[in-house]
């Protein structure tokens, strides 16, 4: 895997956006008991931008995760990645689809088979990524660990043996032998305790940079939202209420919920380490 920016560089948030939701909705159940869990939502991800979603729980954050994922369908809108709409991709187009934009999930532990190593979880993404060879296998993952600050030691032990924090760099070494162009972090920190937590935000941080990289983070906290996006989009009730740059959004938000989120945390900076 190279480090290096694509050949391909144009401008951090060029003039197209990478991905471009407009009015997505989806919406589960039947008559009374319907839940519009995403409601008409429109944004732009440019490349390089790291954006975050931030809402309570049940705002409909992972709903929209799965929608930009592919992993779940609009009931109406639409999602174009480089301009070229990929709202209802199916079979090779879609498994395409799916090395561009990597996910990492809140729960480290269950998104782990305790039966497989990690060489072995890897070795399963990397069949995706077309590696070739076991050698040049070997090498993307050890420089994916390598990436997420682990050595080559990790490859042979078992889920139990690692840490909370060792498991979910793994995920992230996992997406990023991928050489995704998106991605998707789903409370990713969430259950992680604060150094470790400071710490993969500075590994997310460093990939937008090294791996050209963009990057969707959700959380329902607005202090971490705050440490590591350009700009933020907040959520309540399915829809966005409020987004703009990040100071913005801290500085002079607009929406009383948005005001009542940065109200719970009233030591921004403090927050993301206690
Ligand atoms: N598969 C589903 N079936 C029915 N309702 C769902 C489903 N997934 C999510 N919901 C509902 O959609 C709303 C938004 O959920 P979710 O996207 O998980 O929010 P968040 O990630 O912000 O907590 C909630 O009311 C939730 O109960
Ligand atoms: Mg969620």
């Amino acid at each position: 895997m190279s480090a290096q920016p694509r050949s391909d560089a144009e401008p951090r948030g060029g003039a197209e956006p990478l991905i471009e939701a407009k009015s997505l909705s989806r919406v589960f159940g039947h008559g009374a008991n319907t839940v519009r869990a995403v409601d008409d939502v429109s944004f732009t991800l440019g490349r390089q931008e790291v954006v975050s979603i931030v809402g309570e729980s049940g705002s409909g954050k992972s709903t929209l995760a799965r929608l930009v994922l592919r992993l779940l369908d609009p009931t109406s809108g639409t999602l174009h990645l480089s301009g070229r709409d990929v709202t209802s991709l199916k079979g090779r187009d879609l498994q395409a689809y799916w090395r561009d934009v990597q996910a990492v999930f809140q729960d480290p532990f269950s998104s782990f088979n305790q039966f497989f190593t990690v060489r072995r979880l890897l070795n399963r993404s990397l069949r995706l990524a077309a590696a070739g060879s076991a050698e040049r296998g070997e090498t993307l993952m050890a420089q994916a660990l390598e990436h997420v600050g682990l050595s080559a030691d990790v490859l042979d032990k078992w889920p139990h043996q690692l840490s909370g924090g060792q498991r979910q760099r793994v995920m992230i070494a996992r997406a990023l032998m991928l050489q995704p162009r998106i991605l998707v972090a789903d409370e990713a920190t969430s259950m992680l305790d604060a150094s470790l937590r400071a710490n993969i935000l500075n590994v997310l941080a460093d990939l937008r940079r090294d791996y050209d990289m963009t990057i969707l983070f959700i959380t329902h906290d607005i202090g971490q939202a705050c440490y590591v996006s350009d700009r933020v989009l907040v959520m309540s009730q399915g829809k966005v209420v409020e987004q703009g740059p990040t100071d913005e959004v801290i500085f002079s938000p607009r929406h009383e919920y948005t005001q009542r989120l940065l109200a719970d945390v009233p030591r921004l900076h403090e927050n993301i380490l206690d």
